[in-house]
């Protein structure tokens, strides 16, 4: 499958290194920014993914290279920074990308420290290591960006993840506290939070094949949909992967420190009945 830049060549003379890059949306990420013009650098943990997304960008004309990249092990994410430099001469995007989730519905009760320290050390010190080793390089180049993928459930909770709810609220935060420190070195410091649409594979078994982003939603209906913008096609990862890219392009030059929700307008609503809300409070009132 080619992808199209919506914002054609903005990455020209970029150099990317994406975590997770070998599968979901790490994958559909580092395709785009490569067919926008950057040298991309797959730091993934499965060395099958990682290779297939190398291949996929160098069938479609692109410069990519893999790096087996465990991101909750500090030297191994140093390595791939380090790749980025000895391949392509430098750093300009650090996408920390790499994420799992925690067992969906499991309360509070039964999560093991064992489920705890996994999702917080893939999700949370990755991406503190990612940005670690990232910041020497961008300072090199006179500065750069870094762009951490968090989560619709870093900005409100969702319901039965509550482990997986607080690593992207923290990579939330972490991202606005390094965009504070890091703007004098020209470092710009994003979070994304997407929700619906994503990978389906972060559910399925780690090494599962990846699963067809088209065959997902068989009888798409925006009604039954959780967010309130109604369009005539389900949301996919491109929908988010054309908000990263433009948070990483130069024509985000003066955006820093957000949290930024991608989510047909999700995080705005609240759960609150207001019919009823009122008529109890006129009830209560008269
Ligand atoms: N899938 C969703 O519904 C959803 C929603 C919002 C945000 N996200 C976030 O998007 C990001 C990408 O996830 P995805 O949806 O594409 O899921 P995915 O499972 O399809 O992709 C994640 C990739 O990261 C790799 N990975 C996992 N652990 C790793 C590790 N320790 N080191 C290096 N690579 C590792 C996996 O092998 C995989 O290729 C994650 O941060 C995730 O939390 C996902």
């Amino acid at each position: 499958m080619t992808i199209d830049s919506p914002f054609g060549a903005i990455l020209t003379g970029k150099v990317a290194l994406i975590t997770g890059g070998g599968g979901g949306f790490g994958r559909a990420c580092a395709q785009l920014f490569a067919a926008a013009g950057a040298s991309i650098v797959v730091a993934e943990r499965n060395s099958t993914r990682m290779s297939e997304t190398v291949d996929l960008i160098e069938r479609a004309g692109g410069a990519a290279v893999g790096v087996v990249t465990d991101v909750s092990v500090e030297d191994q994410v140093q390595a791939a920074v380090t790749t980025a430099l000895d391949t392509f001469g430098g750093l300009d995007i650090m996408m920390n990308n790499a994420g799992v989730s925690s067992t969906p519905g499991i309360g509070i009760d039964d999560i093991t420290e064992a489920q705890w320290d996994l999702v917080i050390d893939v999700n949370l010190k990755g991406t503190f290591f990612g940005c670690k080793h990232a910041v020497p390089a961008l300072r090199q180049r006179g500065g750069g960006t870094i762009l951490n993928i968090s989560s619709g459930a870093g900005l409100v909770a969702y319901p039965g993840i509550p482990v997986y709810s607080a690593s992207k609220g923290g990579i939330n935060q972490l991202s606005r506290a390094l965009a504070i420190d890091l703007g004098r070195d020209n470092i710009r410091v994003n979070a994304l939070c997407p929700s619906g649409g994503m990978s389906a594979n972060m559910l399925l078994d780690p090494d599962a094949a990846q699963v067809d982003e088209a065959a997902q939603w068989q009888d798409w209906n925006p009604s039954s949909f959780y967010a309130p913008l109604w369009r005539d096609r389900p949301p996919v990862m491109a929908d988010h992967a054309n908000v990263a890219l433009f948070l990483v392009s130069p024509a985000a030059s003066y955006l820093s420190g957000l949290a930024l929700a991608s989510d047909g307008g999700m995080a705005a609503k609240a759960a609150v009945d207001v019919g009823r809300l009122l008529e109890n409070w006129s009830t209560t009132t008269n």
